[in-house]
């Protein structure tokens, strides 16, 4: 989860290489650094912590570099240390990486015997000193290539050989590596936003593929050697996007962007003409005897919600299940079976691997993703795009409530198409969805109440989330939304197994964040809230205004979002607790938009 930033320009590189590595910094930002073809030879500059401290740097020694590379760093191996901050260097090689080298020990262990020193605790300098090794005996691209046959592991690589200052080479296995295309300058990125400000002529490479650009262009190669053409795509870049305006955080801005993000998406799934859904992709719900979505964090929280949709909607079996633990449990899969990934950057290693061993079963693929031209979008059988504009805060709102948008529209289309609701039923429950954008903008106007108790919440130990339905996973991604900005422990937990075990958390000193609309579970989620309140739990009651008028006296504070259709409830009571994890993220000095320790998108497993 590092980004990187290659470019043979025909100016200084040093502005336009941070400029990048701001807008890969989502991807990881332990430690940041820079290196170019300076006038003796190749320079480098590194520093740990943001990359405001490598600006830092930069402002007292600057580079004068018109080829060079750039880094941000989540540290898989060795602690964020200067020391350990790309690009890494041995012998005539400069180099930075994104992934982990899996056979990195026995490789250092080779290289040690033959009297190499190594002078990090990284595996990616076992990679700069294999090449240089190679170099002693091969031209630059043969050495290259012999340096990748002996690698195994997830790597994107971006490599400087000194004495070769028209050229960079670089090559994929497992995280994204995108060649871009300028004016006679070229680019090598971890994704087309790290190369918008220069270019929007990409080209994807493919798993095996490593590549040379010099001014002149790029020679890309498969695994092989041999020559390949990855195609030139111009990708859409909006660059309003991709900032903040008169928002503090980018997480700020993506909460409220929801509404709009959320009707772009749902315009794309329905024909809002004829009052019918249009899920793109043709895929015959008809058919299918089974769905098995996978995804992680946030993602799989989406498809855990489009199972509470789909399956009463359409009478049809939806599974959904953690990436990282599917394939190694050896499911019992049937090609009959539909398998969805969900992923907003399309990238996550671990997703991808789920998604890969089941296409290898015969299953028919699709992906709901962010990303278009990310590696998931480019497998699949059937892309179901999420129309809501790049995210770069790290933990997710936008992408999750247009990601539960697309399950919702699957579940309607889904259902009329397994003859389990009729055309009047499906124009009525496409109604109900193009409302949610309004509704979501309403809920998203209950901020002064959500912020009344971000204080209090601040300063918590332990925070339990509760839901029955549709509202625990939601309950589960309120949790998550919380530990992963504010760093304080919270737990969503099915309302119904309160007293299974979690109610000896209870005392006065805790939040209990319940999420019950007025829905067929009120009156079970108003008990639970009376055995809390019995027990002393602060509870923060989040509801619409008729189960306000039921609620039992004592909450804390009750939170009232706009009433609405049990179809599109998950959607319009995401924005509370987004809002709540992110004003006691804010009450609590945290850094929202990158929280320790995480990355916006977990290209390693
Ligand atoms: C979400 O807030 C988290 N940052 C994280 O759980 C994220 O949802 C997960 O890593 C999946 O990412 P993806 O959607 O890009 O696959």
């Amino acid at each position: 989860m590092c980004g990187i930033i290659g470019i043979v320009g025909t100016s200084s590189v040093q502005d336009r290489l941070i400029e990048s590595l701001k807008r890969l910094e989502y991807r990881g930002y332990d430690s940041a650094g820079i290196a170019g073809f300076g006038p003796d030879g190749i320079e480098r500059r590194r520093a740990a912590g943001k990359l405001r401290n490598l600006e830092e740097v930069l402002a007292g020694d600057p580079l004068t570099a018109s080829v060079g590379i750039g880094h941000t760093r989540w540290a898989t191996h060795g602690p964020p240390t200067v020391g350990n901050a790309h690009p890494h260097q041995a012998g005539r090689v400069t180099l930075v990486h994104n992934g982990i080298i899996e056979n990195f020990a026995e490789l250092k262990a080779e290289l040690k015997a033959e009297g190499r020193v190594f002078s990090t605790d990284t595996d990616t300098e076992v990679v700069a000193q294999l090449l240089d090794r190679e170099l002693a005996s091969k031209a630059p691209l043969e050495a290259f290539k012999a340096t990748l046959d002996q690698v195994r592991g997830a790597f994107a690589l971006v490599v400087m050989i000194e004495g070769e200052t028209n050229l960079l080479l670089g090559a994929r296995e497992g995280p994204p590596l995108i060649v871009g295309y300028g004016d006679g300058e070229m680019f090598l990125g971890s994704d087309a936003l790290a190369v918008g400000p220069f270019t929007n002529r990409v080209a994807y490479l493919e798993d095996g593929d490593y590549v040379a650009i010099d001014h002149n262009g790029a020679r890309v190669f498969e695994k092989s050697g041999r020559p390949v053409d990855r195609p030139v795509q111009v990708v859409p870049q909006s660059p309003a996007l991709m900032e903040k305006g008169n928002y503090r955080h980018f997480m700020e801005k993506e909460i409220h962007d929801q509404p709009e993000g959320c009707q772009r998406t749902i315009a794309a799934y329905v024909d809002a003409l004829g009052g019918l859904t249009a899920v793109p992709g043709g895929v015959d719900f008809a058919a299918l005897n089974r769905i098995q979505i996978v995804g992680c964090g946030t993602a799989y929280l989406a498809g855990l919600i489009g199972k509470y949709l789909i399956e009463p909607l359409a009478d049809l079996p939806v599974d959904v299940e953690v990436a990282s633990e599917f394939r190694y449990r050896q499911p019992a899969l049937r090609p009959d079976c539909l398998v969805v990934a969900i992923s907003q950057s399309g990238e996550t290693a671990d997703t991808l691997a789920a998604l890969r061993y089941c296409q290898a079963r015969g299953m028919k693929s699709a992906a709901v993703v962010n990303a278009v031209g990310s590696t998931m979008a480019r497998e699949v059988d059937v892309v179901w795009p999420i129309h809501c504009g790049p995210e770069i805060g790290v933990a997710s709102t936008k992408a999750f409530t247009a990601q539960v948008s697309v399950l919702t529209a699957i579940a309607v289309a889904a259902a009329r198409a397994r003859g389990r609701i009729d055309e009047a039923e499906e124009r009525r429950l496409v109604a109900v969805l193009m409302e949610a954008p309004r509704l979501i903008a309403e809920s998203i106007n209950l901020e002064e109440a959500v912020k009344s108790i971000a204080l209090e919440v601040s300063r918590a130990r332990d925070v339990l989330f509760l839901g029955r339905g549709p509202m625990y996973p939601l309950a589960l991604e309120g949790a998550l939304k919380l530990k992963e900005i504010s760093y304080i422990h919270a737990e969503g937990y099915a309302a119904g197994e309160l007293k299974h075990g979690p109610i000896a958390l209870v005392d006065e000193h805790t939040p209990i964040v319940i999420l019950a609309p007025f829905d067929s579970y009120f009156e079970k989620s108003a008990s639970n809230m009376s055995e809390v309140m019995a027990r002393g739990g602060q509870v923060v009651f989040i509801t619409d205004p008729e189960g306000e008028r039921h609620a039992p006296a004592g909450a804390r504070v009750v939170v009232t979002a706009p009433r609405c259709d049990p179809l599109i409830a998950p959607l319009v009571m995401a924005a509370p607790i987004q809002l709540l994890a992110y004003y006691v993220a804010v009450q609590k000095g945290a850094d929202v938009d990158q929280p320790r320790n995480l990355a916006k998108s977990v290209t390693v497993e």
